[in-house]
């Protein structure tokens, strides 16, 4: 049997009726963009995360894109970011006119290397954006001292962690700004694409909202300029029909994560890696050579497994099994199979592979198991199974 890295369409069908209604309900509104089914995600989202304020946005990108013009970041300002991380993170840097400072990632976390972080200030540096890979929060206990040290605005890119806990406490509502992804593929999955927004603070709240409506206040009269970033109003309301079942789409995944953990450690070859907090010597082995490293949930974290990722260590070793999982039907995906640092458009900073080590290989290890809430328990077994294959062979 086939199995898919996701398949949205369960977890859909479940809702059917309520999504059916909400439909009908801004349909027969005729009321499509913001408007009140927004204003009430917002209110549901906010009350869900513990922040003070949610906006809802066109996209995870242009919550990032807002974030970033609300702090006035532009040309000049240096925004420190991961290089192991999807595009949009970096990408809305530039788009303001920034510079992002790539910083290496802890192979053990996936997340950003804060030492590696705090030798790449310079008087330029505006801001640090972490991202929480995977699911996983960012050492946001240093990143908020990081900042605290220097000056700096805090934006989490949160676009695959809405629900994660980074000791006890809401990722995204941790530094100045919190954006999150709705994108089908993301925990909270709209219809299309939409994002958010999270902060504490009032005025950068009120700031981002101007934002959102070309920097409009009051209407026809723009103080600043903004974009059209708003979120539609069946978006919402389709995400109000989901988030109530959130806690069980996340409980699913841990299920799901704690399979594949325990039948995977089985395998020979297989590694996995200590729970104790430790970060980049906790991978920097070589030990490892040859083997398949399973991730890893620091204990103060509350993961919520947007991505199972495993790496495989040896030169050819992931393609190979990809290609093995491939030819047995199992689905799987490479975020990332390259680093920002070495993408085209970031040539003209000038970076080397090398430069960021640990990007760099990531990129040719990982890879990522299908995991979705839904996935029958069976499917995990088979994909479990067909790994088991690819170490033996
Ligand atoms: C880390 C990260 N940042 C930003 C985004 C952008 O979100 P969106 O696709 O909703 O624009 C995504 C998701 O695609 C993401 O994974």
């Amino acid at each position: 049997m086939n199995v898919n890295l996701l398949d949205l369409k369960p977890q859909n069908a479940a809702l059917e009726p309520e999504l059916h209604e909400a439909f009908l309900r801004v349909l027969r509104s005729g009321h499509f963009i913001l408007g009140p089914e927004v204003d009430r995600f917002e209110r549901a989202l906010a009350e869900f995360t513990g922040a003070k304020h949610a906006l809802g946005v066109s996209s995870g990108t242009d919550a990032i894109l807002v974030a970033l013009m609300a702090l006035g970041i532009g040309p000049g300002d240096e925004v420190l970011c991961p290089s192991f991380t999807f595009f949009a993170t970096a990408g809305c840097v530039a788009r303001v006119g920034g510079t992002p400072v790539f910083v290496d990632s802890c192979p053990v976390c996936f997340n950003l290397d804060l030492r590696d972080a705090a030798r790449r200030i310079t008087p330029r540096t505006k801001a640090i954006l972490p991202v929480h890979l995977f699911g996983q929060a960012a050492e946001m206990d240093g990143v908020l001292a990081l900042a605290r040290q220097h000056g700096l605005r805090v934006i989490e890119d949160a676009a695959q962690a809405l629900g994660a806990t980074y000791r006890g406490k809401q990722a995204g509502t941790l530094g100045d700004f919190g954006t999150i992804s709705f994108f089908p593929t993301k925990n909270l999955g709209a219809l299309g694409d939409a994002g958010a927004l999270l902060t504490n603070d009032t005025v950068l709240f009120e700031r981002a909202k101007i934002l959102r409506m070309h920097g409009m206040e009051p209407k026809y009269y723009h103080q600043v300029v903004g974009g059209n970033f708003r979120l539609d109003a069946l978006q919402a309301a389709l995400l109000s029909v989901k988030l109530p079942h959130f806690d069980g789409y996340t409980a699913g995944r841990r299920r799901n994560a704690a399979l594949y953990t325990e039948r995977l450690a089985r395998l020979p070859g297989v590694v996995a890696q200590a729970t104790d907090g430790g970060c980049i010597e906790a991978g920097a082995d070589e030990v490892n050579a040859g083997r398949l490293v399973l991730p890893v949930a620091h204990p103060y974290n509350g993961h919520i497994w947007n991505q199972y990722t495993l790496r495989v260590i040896g030169t050819g070793r992931r393609d190979a099994l990809r290609a093995h999982l491939t030819a047995r039907g199992v689905g799987s995906e490479i975020y990332y199979p390259l680093p920002l640092h070495e993408q085209a458009c970031f040539a003209p900073l000038g970076h080397k592979a090398e430069d960021f080590p640990w990007a760099h290989r990531l990129a040719g290890e990982v890879i990522s198991l299908p995991i979705y809430p839904e996935i029958p328990s069976e499917q995990i077994e088979q994909v479990c199974a067909v790994i088991g294959e690819f170490l033996q062979a």
